[in-house]
């Protein structure tokens, strides 16, 4: 029961700007250790990651993004007025309304700007990435600020060993913008594959807040949002789905996976990204991670490896880049981009 949406679109919208942002305050897996029944052994072996960053007290996912945005603007050279179009893809947005895109745009002074969130969990910023290609294609909007951003510390039980280890917090955004005269010839976003299969929606899901929950009289009782998660499931559904997305956007591009200069996978697990990239045929030393970091950020980890990437000069100029995303829904997303 998946649906992939047909792609086909000339390449018209190209990355103008990337910014990222992660808290101060890292956390362990010594830390961790402290906390749950664990060890930096078994984390590392089991997932990559050796630290990750947790928002200090009071700091939301709003707050995040601006940072991250601004740092986006600043690398386009765009400013608050140009941008009409501002897209958040989130699953811990600050409040259940108004939209978290909305606090970012006043943040910003974005006046001109649309600005809506998008609830895609891990696969947010591609999700993000390709409605915004659709309003800059079709000729709607000129120039999109679209951000990842999650604070998935706020909806981790800190007692349960099998998911605590695996998240942390962050944010990243791009400017896209439509095609002009001067911009390098042949960059742009190739193609995208965007999927979802709601029936796999009870392997990964945070009940608490929500209409199933907030029905009158019983509100008192609301029980807080944690996650809940079958680790094996999750892997096993990640690795099926996100390879073929893979090759269905590589061949949507007009490539073939030996084309692919860099694949910049969701951050979850190194076995997962081992396993993608192993299926396409892909050398180790193709795929960008930065989880020893920072764990799995949700819909901010693309957004921070893309801008990583850039500013490191990892990415060069006219490399066919292979993003892929997974995550809650179930949904998923792969997307060929040429920097
Ligand atoms: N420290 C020590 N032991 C832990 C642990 C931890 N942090 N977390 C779980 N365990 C234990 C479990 O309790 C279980 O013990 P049991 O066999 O006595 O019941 C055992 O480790 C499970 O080990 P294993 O089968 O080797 O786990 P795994 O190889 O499936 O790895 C995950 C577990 C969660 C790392 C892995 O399934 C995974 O990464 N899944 C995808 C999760 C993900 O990416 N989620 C986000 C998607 S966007």
């Amino acid at each position: 029961m998946s649906h992939s949406s047909p792609d086909l679109s000339p390449c018209v919208t190209t990355i103008v700007g990337t910014g990222s942002y992660v808290p101060e305050k890292v956390l362990s897996n010594a830390d961790l250790a402290k906390i749950v029944d664990t060890t930096d052994e078994w984390i590392v072996s089991r997932t990559g990651i050796r630290e990750r960053r947790i928002a200090a007290a009071g700091e939301t996912t709003s707050d995040m993004c601006t940072h991250a945005a601004r740092r986006a603007m600043e690398n386009a050279s765009v400013t608050a007025a140009e941008i009409d179009l501002i897209i958040v893809g989130t699953v811990t947005p600050d409040s259940l309304f108004p939209s978290t895109a909305c606090y970012v745009q006043q943040n910003l002074g974005a006046s001109q700007a649309v600005a809506f969130d998008v609830s895609a969990a891990c696969a947010g910023f591609l999700f993000a990435m390709q409605i915004a290609r659709h309003f800059i294609n079709g000729g709607n909007r000129s120039t999109a600020l679209i951000i990842g951003a999650d604070k998935l510390s706020a909806l981790i039980d800190w007692t349960d060993r099998n998911t605590c280890v695996l998240f942390g917090d962050g944010a990243g955004a791009a400017i896209l913008r439509r095609r002009r005269d001067g911009d390098p010839p042949s960059s742009g976003l190739l193609s995208s594959v965007l999927a979802s299969d709601g029936t796999l929606s009870g392997i990964l899901h945070a009940p608490g807040i929500g209409s199933a929950q907030t029905t009158p009289p019983h509100r008192a009782v609301i029980p807080e949002p944690i996650i809940h998660m079958m680790g094996k499931e999750v892997f096993k559904a990640a690795v099926k789905n996100t390879c073929e997305a893979c090759e269905t956007a590589i061949a949507r591009a007009g490539l073939t996976a030996a084309d692919i200069d860099l694949i910049i996978p969701h951050q979850a697990n190194v076995r997962i990204v081992d396993a993608i990239r192993e299926r396409l045929g892909l050398p180790p030393e193709k795929a960008f991670l930065n989880l020893q970091q920072y764990g799995n950020t949700s819909g901010a980890a693309i957004a921070i490896a893309l801008d990583e990437a850039a500013r490191s000069g990892v990415l060069k100029r006219g490399d066919n880049v292979l993003l892929v995303a997974f995550g809650a829904g179930f949904a998923w997303a792969a997307s060929v981009i040429r920097w």
